[in-house]
C-alpha cells in the first residue's frame, strides 16, 4: 500500500540516490522525517532538510535545491526549495485519481497494514463480574477492546477475544447464602441479572448493618457467606448448580449488550477457570525462592522496581486475583502462543497490571514482554460519579435503552414502520453512545452528556452515519459506478482525495497507540471533507460526464472507507436513516 507520504518518500530517495549516491539515505528514513506543513500555500508536504545535513554533507539549502531538481512525477504540480525545505504541492487530478483507483483495487481492505499475517493476538475484555451490575464503567473495556480486536484482524492478525468472566470468588457465597434466604427462582427466571444484583446489593447492606452494631464488627451472614463460598470450592453439588445458574443467567444478558454492539467473544473462559492451574505457579515461584512470607501471607516483593508487594497467597492459603492472572497468562501462552496479549481495563487497575507482569518476567517467562496493559479514564453520566458498591450504578444496558428509544421516536416521525424504527433506533442509538465514548484519547476522564451524543449536529455517531448515508443515498440517485476521469478537478475534491489517502496512516496509527479514538477522528475529517465537497459540487447532476463520473467514483471511495472506519470502532452503516 503506498500512501501519499510512503510514495512522495520513495520519489526523494531515489532522487537522493541520483543526487548524493546510493544507499545514504532511505525511503524509510525519509518517511519519518516528512511532514504536512501547518500552512497549506507552502505546499502539501515538506521534508526538513536540515535533518539531512549531517548525513549527506551539505547545507540544507543545498540540499533543498538538488532534491528538487531531481523529482519528476505528475502527482505533483510543484517541487520547490524553500530556505532548506523541500516543498511539495499535489497535482490534485493526477493524485485522487491515483487515490480511488488504490481504493478500488484493495476493496474492504483498503487501509490495512497488513503487517499481522502469521501472528497471533489475544485480547482479554469486557470481563464484567458476575452478579455484580454491568455497569457504564465496563464501556471502556467493551468499546476499547472490541474496537482493538478488529484493528487487528483488520491488519491480519489471528485475534482471540477473550471475556474473562469474573466468576469465581467471595461473592458466590454471599449470593447462594442470599439466595437462600430471600431467593425466589421464577424471580430471577424472569427478572434475570438484576434480580441476583438486587440479592447481591441485600445481603451487603444487612452484612454491613450487622457489622456495624456490634463492637468486633462480628456478621454472621459473612460467617455464612464465607462458609458457602469453601463450600462450593470443595465442589458441593447444591452450590456448585446454583453457581453454574448464577452464571448462566449472568451471561444470557450480557449477550443482549454484546449483540447490539456485534460483539461476540472467542472464549468465555473465566476466573473459575483457572482454580486448577494456580498450584503450578505458586509452586514455580516458591522453587525459585520468589516467594517470601508477609504477615502469614504469600508475597512477591517489588521494593526494586519502585512497587508495593504482589500478593499471590492470603494467610488463609487462598488465591487472589494476581495469582488468577499469572496463571492465566502462563495458560493462554500455552493454548494460542500469542504474539502479543492485550488487557484492556480501567486506569485504576494499571499498578496490578505492572506488578503481575514484573512477576512473570523474574519467572523467567520471555514473552513477558509480549503483555501489553491498555488502560483508560473514568466515566460519569451527567456530571455525576459511579457507585459501584451501593447498586447505585447506571447499567450499560439502560444507557443504551435509553439511547434506543430516544432515536426510535424521533423515528416515529418520519417512518411508520415500526420493525424500522427499532432497527433504525438499535445502529443509531447504540452507535451514538460508542461514537461519543471513542472521541476521546482513552486515558481522558469522560463526562457522558447524552443530549451531545444523540445530536445530528455536532461531532457525533448520528453525524456520521447520516453522512454514510448520505453517500449511499448520492450512488442510487447516480444509478453508475463511476471511475476517475482525467477532467481537472477543483481543490474540494482534492481535499477529499487526501483525506481518503491517508486513511491507511490513521489506521497504522491505531493500532501502534491502541488507540480506536484515532479512527474516529479519522470519520469525522472524512465526514467534513466529504460533506463539503457534496455541497459545493453537483454530483449526479453535474453536466460534464467526464466530471460527473469522477464525482461518483470519489464519492463511492467514501463510501467504502467511511463504511470500514465505521465497522472499525464498532459501528454499524445504515444505508437509510
Ligand atoms: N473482572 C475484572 C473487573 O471487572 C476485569 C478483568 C480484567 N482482566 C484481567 N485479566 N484481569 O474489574
Amino acid at each position: 500500500m503506498l500512501t501519499l507520504k510512503k510514495k512522495t518518500a520513495e520519489y526523494i530517495a531515489s532522487a537522493a540516490a541520483s543526487a548524493f549516491g546510493e544507499g545514504l539515505l532511505s525511503a524509510d528514513d525519509v518517511l519519518g522525517m516528512l511532514e504536512y506543513p501547518p500552512d497549506r500555500t507552502m505546499g502539501d508536504i515538506a521534508l526538513p532538510c536540515f535533518r539531512l545535513s549531517k548525513i549527506l554533507r551539505r547545507s540544507p539549502v543545498q540540499i533543498a535545491e538538488a532534491l528538487a531538481g531531481g523529482i519528476k512525477c505528475e502527482e505533483f504540480s510543484s517541487v520547490s526549495a524553500v530556505n532548506g525545505y523541500l516543498n511539495l504541492k499535489i497535482d490534485g487530478t493526477a493524485f485522487a485519481k491515483r487515490v480511488v483507483s488504490d481504493v478500488f483495487r484493495d476493496g474492504d481492505s483498503y487501509g490495512s497494514p497488513k503487517n499481522g499475517e502469521g501472528k497471533t493476538v489475544v485480547l482479554d475484555y469486557s470481563s464484567p463480574n458476575v452478579a455484580k451490575p454491568f455497569h457504564i464503567g465496563h464501556l471502556g473495556t467493551t468499546v476499547i477492546g472490541h474496537s482493538l480486536k478488529l484493528l487487528h484482524e483488520f491488519a491480519g492478525y489471528e485475534c482471540v477475544g477473550i471475556n474473562y468472566l469474573g466468576d469465581w470468588g467471595t461473592q458466590f457465597g454471599k449470593l447462594i447464602v442470599a439466595y437462600k434466604m430471600w431467593g425466589d427462582k421464577a424471580v430471577i427466571e424472569e427478572g434475570g441479572v438484576d434480580e441476583l444484583v438486587k440479592l447481591y446489593v441485600r445481603i451487603n447492606n444487612e452484612i454491613k448493618a450487622e457489622e456495624d452494631s456490634n463492637e468486633e464488627k462480628k456478621s454472621p451472614l459473612a460467617d455464612a457467606s464465607r462458609a458457602e463460598f469453601k463450600k462450593l470450592e470443595e465442589g458441593n453439588e447444591e452450590n456448585l448448580a446454583l453457581w453454574r445458574w448464577f452464571v448462566d443467567v449472568s451471561l444470557e444478558e450480557y449477550q443482549k449488550t454484546y449483540k447490539l454492539l456485534g460483539i461476540e467473544f472467542d472464549s468465555y473462559k473465566g476466573e473459575s477457570f483457572y482454580t486448577d492451574k494456580m498450584p503450578a505457579e505458586v509452586e514455580k515461584l516458591r522453587n525459585m525462592g520468589l516467594l517470601e512470607i508477609d504477615d502469614g501471607a504469600s508475597i512477591v516483593n517489588l521494593e526494586k522496581w519502585n512497587m508495593p508487594v504482589c500478593l499471590i497467597l492470603k494467610r488463609d492459603g487462598s488465591t487472589l486475583y494476581p495469582t488468577r492472572d499469572i496463571a492465566a497468562a502462563v495458560y493462554r501462552k500455552g493454548e494460542y502462543n500469542f504474539d502479543k496479549a492485550i488487557y484492556v481495563t480501567s486506569a485504576a487497575q494499571s499498578l496490578h497490571f505492572a506488578q503481575w507482569f514484573k512477576v512473570v518476567e523474574l519467572m523467567g517467562y520471555d514473552w513477558h514482554d509480549q503483555l501489553v496493559h491498555v488502560p483508560y479514564g473514568t466515566v460519569s453520566i451527567n456530571g455525576a460519579k459511579l457507585a459501584t458498591r451501593t447498586g447505585n450504578v447506571i447499567l450499560l444496558k439502560d444507557l443504551f435503552a435509553e439511547a434506543i428509544a430516544r432515536v426510535k421516536e424521533i423515528a416515529r416521525e418520519k417512518n411508520p414502520d415500526e420493525a424500522k424504527c427499532q432497527e433504525i433506533g438499535e445502529k443509531v442509538g447504540v452507535g451514538a453512545i460508542v461514537f461519543y465514548y471513542l472521541s476521546n484519547n482513552r486515558m481522558r476522564d469522560i463526562n457522558f452528556m447524552m443530549e451531545d451524543a444523540l445530536s445530528f449536529d455536532g461531532n457525533t455517531g448520528p453525524y456520521a452515519q447520516y453522512t454514510y448515508a448520505r453517500t449511499c443515498s448520492v450512488l442510487e440517485k447516480a444509478g453508475m459506478d463511476g471511475v476517475m476521469t482525467d477532467a481537472p478537478l477543483s481543490e474540494l475534491e482534492s481535499e477529499l482525495a487526501k483525506t481518503i489517502s491517508v486513511f491507511p496512516e490513521r489506521i497504522n496509527q491505531a493500532i501502534a497507540d491502541y488507540e480506536p479514538s484515532v479512527v474516529t477522528r479519522y470519520i469525522l475529517d472524512l465526514c467534513a471533507a466529504f460533506n463539503r465537497f457534496y455541497h459545493e459540487c453537483s454530483i449526479a447532476n453535474c453536466d460534464d460526464a467526464q466530471l460527473k463520473s469522477s464525482r461518483i467514483a470519489l464519492t463511492r471511495a467514501t463510501n467504502q472507507v467511511l463504511r470500514t472506519a465505521l465497522h472499525l470502532i464498532c459501528m454499524q452503516s445504515p444505508e437509510k436513516i
